[in-house]
């Protein structure tokens, strides 16, 4: 009997569209073989509908795709997915989600209550990778190193403005301020004087009301690819990502927009830098307790100083994204890929319980 993998994508995330290319991306690899898919989309407004599977769910120049709020409604709860009043009969999940609602740890909590076994990090790791404010402790307690920089609560930037400008003036200029839980570059600013702080604080808060402020750090930024195989981690060559020169950081535009930005694998680094990336990569899944998969991005300083800057639990995924052209010049295909996801799920080892 093939298992049924609900392949769940849209969301109520700012990274919806991305996540629809991305489903896109698994449903056309999946072994049909093994695997029988049933696509279900997450409007923006977080209603769930069943996707006929020719849905579009690819960039149509500038059209960029999106779950429809029509179609046959789906629910969730602890006798698992229905819809039409008949059971979907789901074997595992695949949250092709990025950000809050998706890769935080809440859809995953619903599975666990469902019993569901799904791709990717339990409840714990999604919630703790996807804050950053959290994660950067439990990197730093590792040995793994992070950029210096302090958290701001929209609260705290009300009440005491000027400790706050204090503080960042004494890290220095450029500082970084980013949302804790943000994603895809929105709302980080790279800021070069002390005038340009608060426009960016409050930038930073339209997004989270927890925001980071960190020293820049000036290096290459490295990528590198974490999956678990047959109950393995293994980590993938590392990427260098390449960003045209008109861009002064690797944000919104540059990562999405054609022809922006490229990832050079491998990394032109020393084989011995490279080889304490992918260790790196790999204590930072653990040490956050991931399942499945993460990609793990690092900056690289001149003096090969390596820095973390933050852990994804569920990266792009399109064919086209960094995570599987990781894998694929490791050896890996994208459908091996999928396969590996799928049937690291079954083992249930993201389960909450069974850790
Ligand atoms: N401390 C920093 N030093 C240098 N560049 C940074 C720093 N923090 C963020 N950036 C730049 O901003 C981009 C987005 O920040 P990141 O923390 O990765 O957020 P997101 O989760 O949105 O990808 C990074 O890829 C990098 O180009
Ligand atoms: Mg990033």
């Amino acid at each position: 009997m093939k298992k049924r993998v609900a392949i769940i994508c849209g969301g109520r995330s700012s990274e919806h569209e991305i996540s629809c290319t991305s489903a896109g991306g698994v449903l056309s690899a999946i072994d049909r073989n093994a695997y029988e898919p049933v696509l279900i989309g997450i409007s923006k407004s977080g209603k769930w509908f069943l996707l006929a599977q020719d849905h579009p769910l690819s960039i149509n120049g500038t059209t960029l795709p999106t779950v429809p709020e029509t179609g046959t409604a789906v629910t969730l709860g602890v006798d698992g997915f229905s819809a039409a009043g008949a059971n979907l009969n789901i074997d595992i999940a695949f949250p092709v989600l990025h950000g809050p609602y998706g890769e935080d740890g809440t859809i995953q909590g619903l599975f666990e209550m469902a019993d569901i076994p799904y791709v990717g990090s339990g409840v714990l790791a999604s919630a703790v990778a996807m804050d950053k404010s959290f994660a950067k402790p439990i990197f730093a307690s590792h040995g793994i190193k992070v950029a210096a920089g302090f958290v701001v609560r929209a609260n705290d930037w009300q009440k005491d403005r000027a400790a706050i400008q204090s503080a960042a003036d004494q890290l220095g200029y450029p500082v970084f301020v980013k949302p804790a839980r943000g994603g895809s570059s929105r709302g980080t600013t790279k800021v070069k004087s002390a005038s340009e702080f608060a426009a960016a604080l409050e930038e930073a808060h339209r997004f989270d009301p927890k925001a980071l402020v960190e020293q820049e750090i000036r290096g290459f930024e490295i990528e590198c690819a974490v999956l678990e195989i047959k109950g393995e981690v293994k980590a993938s060559l590392v990427g260098q990502i390449k960003i045209d020169a008109k861009y002064e950081f690797y944000d919104f535009e540059a990562k999405y927009l054609d022809g922006a930005t490229t990832i050079e694998l491998p990394a032109p680094i020393d084989q011995k830098v490279s080889d304490e990336i992918r260790a790196k990569a790999i204590a930072a899944f653990i040490s956050l307790g991931c399942s499945g998969l993460a990609r793990v991005d690092f900056f690289l300083t001149p003096n090969n100083e390596v820095i973390i800057n933050e852990l994804n639990t569920m990266p792009g995924f399109t064919a086209t994204s960094v995570f599987p052209k990781m894998w694929e010049a490791t050896g890996v295909s994208y459908s091996q890929t999928v396969t590996h996801l799928l049937q690291a799920a079954l083992t249930r080892n993201n389960a909450v319980l069974r850790n």
